[in-house]
């Protein structure tokens, strides 16, 4: 699986993956998943918002363990964010049924659209969809780049974006989650162990700044006459940094849009999207008031005008506790797996407030993700398969 995935959106000069949602080559991930339901002899569906699902046994059952992941990426993202768990999950099946398991609940893969929210700005589309927190309307008018609505985007694959909406039905057949995950940090590692489980995640959101100044040429001037809006902003990425450190959360500008773009120029607007993440929500909406703030103060001294928009937001997230000492419990007494919280963000988050939902992650000696050097060894994702076998085998076999 991983060899056939190996290709798909890979950018030869990076390295990385550009897997982004109804492009040609979420297409082709959704083909490889397709075939492999195919191979299996799984009931295979797409629905209403286009995620995948692929069922053993019947889903009309009822109370079924569901897992999966998601196939999308940032851009040049690792092959393991989202990836893993969509294998792991396959992969988990086919031990089942080595084993002999014969599953008393029905069991589903699922490969949740547009996780990462690299192409339309909001992440975690398929699955806030599905969970009812983001209202179709506001879904089809989302934007690209290039300006093209997500509507649009979908009809180009060959889905509907009419159908899309809230499914309740869909999420009543689900009895549990479990999402397995590349873990983003290094805190796994330092345990000593392969394989952890997520106790919860941090608040984060994304905020759209944009910097309005005057365009004008970079040769003849005036500092003193200058409103330029690069200024601004990198005092506000500088006031980012501090405000996180001070209160022990992340701040990150990652993406700016310069207009018109021109190196002998003053540019007419920056627009730059932060992305901030704390322990609490409280300490998350300091953070971004203060840079906020610094943004404002730096536009009156530079003649620029400053426009703030929320773009998302996930609470916190605390996963259930019963499951996730289950999951605990089934990965072994005599050296219990790590439980362990994560500053990413899964569709794990976004379902946990609908059905009970747990994540198991598999260790990153290095820490490094949403990057090419994204990297887990060979024998951790068997251990990952393994677990989430146990943890399959435990919730829907027994
Ligand atoms: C998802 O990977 C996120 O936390 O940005
Ligand atoms: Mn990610
Ligand atoms: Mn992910």
């Amino acid at each position: 699986m991983w060899r056939e995935l190996a290709a798909v959106g890979r950018h030869a000069a990076s390295g990385g993956y550009r897997r982004y949602a109804w492009t040609p080559a979420d297409t082709d991930c959704r083909a490889w998943f397709r075939e492999q339901a195919a191979a299996r002899g799984l009931a295979y569906e797409t629905d209403r918002n286009g995620n995948q699902w692929a069922w053993l046994g019947d889903p009309s059952a009822g109370d079924a363990v569901v897992t999966g992941s998601h196939l999308d990426s940032v851009p040049d993202g690792g092959a393991f964010d989202g990836p893993l768990g969509v294998v792991s999950a396959f992969a988990a099946v086919d031990e089942l049924r080595a084993r002999g398991a014969q599953p008393r609940r029905p069991l589903a893969v699922v490969n949740f659209g547009d996780e990462e929210g690299a192409r339309f700005g909001l992440a975690c589309v398929g699955s806030r969809l599905t969970a009812g927190r983001l209202t179709a309307e506001d879904a089809r008018q989302l934007c690209d780049a290039d300006g093209v609505t997500l509507a649009r985007a979908m009809e180009h694959a060959g889905y509907d974006p009419d159908a899309i909406g809230a499914d309740p039905e869909r999420l009543a057949r689900v009895g549990a989650f479990v999402e397995l995950h590349v873990e983003q940090g290094r805190a796994l590692d330092l345990t000593g162990h392969p394989v952890g489980v997520a106790s919860a995640i941090w608040p984060h959101g994304r905020w759209r700044f944009d910097f309005h100044g005057e365009a004008n040429h970079a040769g003849t001037t005036r500092l003193a006459d200058r409103h330029d809006p690069m200024l601004t902003y990198a005092g506000t990425v500088l006031a980012a940094r501090e405000q996180a450190r001070l209160a022990g959360a992340l701040a990150t500008f990652g993406k700016i849009a310069v207009e018109p773009g021109g190196v002998n120029a003053i540019a007419s607007r920056v627009r730059g999207w932060l992305d901030s993440r704390a322990a609490d929500e409280e300490t998350l909406a300091a953070v971004v008031a203060g840079i906020e703030r610094a943004a404002r103060e730096g536009g009156l001294r530079d003649g620029v005008a400053v426009d703030v928009v929320r773009e998302s937001f996930t609470p916190e997230v605390e996963f259930a506790h019963a499951l996730r000492d289950r999951l605990a419990a089934l990965l072994g007494t005599d050296a219990p797996a790590p439980v362990l919280p994560t500053g990413a963000g899964h569709d794990a988050g976004i379902l946990a407030t609908a059905v009970p939902t747990a994540m198991l992650f598999v260790r990153n000696p290095t820490g490094v993700s949403h990057a090419p050097a994204e990297f887990a060894a060979e024998d951790d994702c068997a251990a990952g398969v393994t677990a989430l076998a146990d943890v399959l085998e435990g919730l829907a076999c027994r």
